[in-house]
């Protein structure tokens, strides 16, 4: 008989318990806690089924249903004694299932391992995340649609190395990111699609010889079919790595659209002004307004990135099947969604409170010589120039500008025509930047007629 401080779920063979290290390195109640729900979800319809195949008896299976709503009641209400001994979620529930309905309660691991539960617990549990993911993205699109057809014809500098290329306008800049945001809400559609298989039922790695009904578990579980190969679907932890894959392209974007709203806010910038409410300000210096929200936001896809990290490295060197190393998969990818979710919410939080200093951007985008393609296409449009010769016509009226200390529109006709003399007034008309941005029409290009026919698609796409 084993001592009765081993484990009572698998002490049968044991005489004696864990030390005291052991037990502090081999449980993980005190983070897969957060699985309850999933795990009462998942051992519900294990048992509904085991009756339905008559493994169990109909009255067994609605003792352990309603011994089951308890623990989830109590879980719930926070008065559930969870314990470090009983490891993890699936031993702390049966075992108070032990308690609330006795001898039923040992049933319910009929035909099932831990290593099919926990496999589908987490899948269901990131299954959710990645539902809460897109429904962030789309909240953030939202909030980027309305910042771009307030500005469809707001023009800024748009930059290439930080330098000023061309003038755009506010509302293409921010329908950039929508285009980003919507790729990365496909990528989580992706990986949901492809991860919705059910586990339930591979059991330790095998199998099982009781009859069970994976069909049933699987459906009645949201999942579109059950997983084909028990050996892979116990071993398997890719659809937590897709996870953390779409979450780091995710965060990486974040981060570029934080690092803009650092830069944009700043006193030699002045593009954006935050609210209040998404800034914080110094101890020390009363005048500042500091973009912390924005800093927090890039800075914490280290941490998303660093879950994609460990956690490939956890998978790497793991021979079929289930081995402990792959209870570290938990905390990263829970940290790492909490903090996706957090990022998501604060950058919508922003995006719709920012309000843009539309002269700031206006005097921006004029300054910078940023109308010299523009200069340089008029040429070769009216003058016939080839592209080459009209480039280098336009380099030497920028460098006359840059000596003289003013922006191209600034030098007179008698000026352009010394560096070129079949330059005519017309070119004056190119030269402003509202002009610029109108002219060009390209799909996909910055004219405000071509934004808001991206705004239309994209709030007809949203519904
Ligand atoms: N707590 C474990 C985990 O998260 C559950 C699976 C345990 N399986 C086992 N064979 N020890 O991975």
């Amino acid at each position: 008989m084993a001592d009765k401080s081993s484990n009572a779920m698998w002490g049968g063979r044991f005489a004696a318990g864990p030390d005291a290290i052991m037990e502090a390195i081999n449980a993980s109640i005190d983070f897969d806690k957060r699985l309850y729900a999933q795990d009462i979800a998942g051992s519900r319809a294990h048992a509904a089924m085991l009756a339905a195949t008559g493994i169990i008896s109909d009255n067994d299976a609605e003792a352990i249903r309603e011994g089951l709503l308890t623990v989830l009641s109590e879980i719930e209400q926070g008065d559930f004694p969870f314990s470090k001994a009983l490891e993890d979620i699936h031993m702390n529930v049966e075992a108070r299932l032990k308690e609330i309905i006795g001898e039923p309660a040992g049933r319910l691991h009929t035909a099932r391992s831990r290593n099919d539960q926990v496999a589908t617990d987490f899948r269901l549990w990131v299954r959710d995340q990645i539902d809460a993911a897109v429904a962030g993205l789309e909240a953030l699109i939202r909030a980027l649609l309305e910042q771009a057809e307030a500005g469809a014809d707001w023009v800024m500098p748009g930059f290439t190395h930080l330098q000023t290329a061309q003038p755009v306008t506010w509302g293409h800049h921010m329908m950039a990111y929508v285009e980003m945001f919507g790729r990365d809400m496909g990528r989580f559609r992706d990986a949901r699609a492809r991860m919705n298989e059910s586990p339930l039922g591979s059991a330790a790695l095998a199998g099982t010889s009781f009859p069970i009904d994976r069909l049933m578990t699987a459906q009645a579980l949201g999942f579109d079919r059950p997983t084909a190969n028990s050996l892979d679907a116990v071993s398997d932890r890719d659809f937590a790595l897709e996870f953390l894959a779409a979450a780091s392209i995710c965060a990486m974007h974040l981060s570029r659209f934080a690092e803009e709203l650092v830069i944009w806010s700043s006193a030699q910038f002045r593009f954006v002004t935050l609210s209040d409410r998404f800034s914080t300000g110094s101890s020390i210096m009363p005048q500042k307004k500091n973009p912390d929200a924005a800093e927090l936001i890039r800075a914490k896809i280290g941490r998303i990135f660093g879950a994609n990290v460990a956690l490939m490295t956890v998978m790497k060197g793991l021979p079929l099947a289930y081995s402990k190393d792959m209870q570290e998969d938990k905390e990263q990818v829970f940290d790492a969604a909490d903090n996706l979710m957090l990022a998501l919410a604060a950058m919508e939080g922003m995006v719709r409170d920012m309000s843009a200093n539309r002269p700031a951007l206006e005097t921006a985008a004029a300054s910078g010589f940023s109308t010299a393609t523009d200069l340089a296409d008029w040429l070769v449009r009216e003058l016939n120039l080839p592209f080459r010769d009209a480039h280098h016509v336009t380099g030497s009226l920028v460098a006359l500008a840059e000596k003289k200390g003013c922006d191209l529109p600034d030098l007179s006709l008698a000026e352009m025509q010394g560096v070129h003399d079949a330059i005519t007034e017309g070119v004056f008309d190119v030269l402003g930047v509202d002009n610029s941005v109108r002219s060009r029409t390209s799909y996909g290009g910055t004219a405000p007629d071509q934004v808001r026919v991206q705004v239309d698609r994209w709030k007809e796409r949203l519904g």
